[in-house]
């Protein structure tokens, strides 16, 4: 089948355009409001990009929404990984809050300090990146019409990773189980591993 998603209806049970780029990795995203409120919520288009030296990462909101704005207003956010043991957790912090509640304390997670930027971590997360915030990309059609879709990207300033889940000087992600969006009401995690050599 072909079609065109804009103009032309995919005539399947459900929508299935979050069934065709998958995995996506989730970024469960920490902020801070002006007033101080801890912000947590999972952004699944989202991505690290451009490499090693100097990281980026960049998450999509549909409407400005209060990670967006706090990433906007106080220029820092931070990157929660998500695992198999806090799915629960991560789903909870989805939830469409008033900004004044904390979604870490709605979900029952006790929160650390970052490092470098004010927005905390997930304390039983075994991975954290901290963001400075760089720029926000509105999206426009090809027809030049701006969307209610913004990319935020920040830089990444400062790496945690849980000293447990490092084994002979590499990650194991085994220790960690990372989880992904799939599409529908659907998730994957990550527990098996195949090693491939670059050509
Ligand atoms: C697994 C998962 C992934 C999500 N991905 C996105 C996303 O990529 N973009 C988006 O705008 N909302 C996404 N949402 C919905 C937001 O998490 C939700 O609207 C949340 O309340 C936003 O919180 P905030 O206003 O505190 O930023 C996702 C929800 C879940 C559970």
């Amino acid at each position: 089948m072909h079609y065109d998603p804009r103009h032309e209806p995919h005539k399947l049970a459900h929508d299935p355009v979050t069934s065709l780029v998958v995995p996506r990795p989730i970024g469960w995203i920490t902020t801070l409001s002006e007033s101080g409120v801890v912000n947590l919520a999972p952004y699944s288009f989202f991505n690290l990009v451009a490499g090693r030296r100097q990281p980026f990462l960049m998450f999509s909101s549909a409407g400005r929404k209060h990670t967006q704005r706090n990433a906007e207003t106080s220029r820092e956010f931070v990157f929660n990984l998500a695992t198999y043991d806090l799915r629960s957790e991560m789903n909870q912090t989805g939830a469409e809050l008033d900004e004044t509640i904390s979604e870490p304390e709605i979900a029952g997670l006790a929160m650390a300090p970052s490092r470098v930027v004010k927005p905390p971590r997930v304390a039983l997360s075994p991975v954290a990146l901290e963001c400075k915030y760089s720029q926000t990309v509105v999206l426009e059609g090809s027809n030049g019409k701006k969307t209610d879709n913004s990319v935020i990207i920040g830089e990444v300033v400062n790496i945690y990773i849980d000293d447990s889940v490092i084994v002979d000087g590499v990650i194991d992600i085994r220790r960690m189980r990372p989880i992904a969006r799939l599409g529908y009401m659907d998730y994957c995690v990550v527990d098996d591993v195949f090693t491939m050599l670059r050509v």
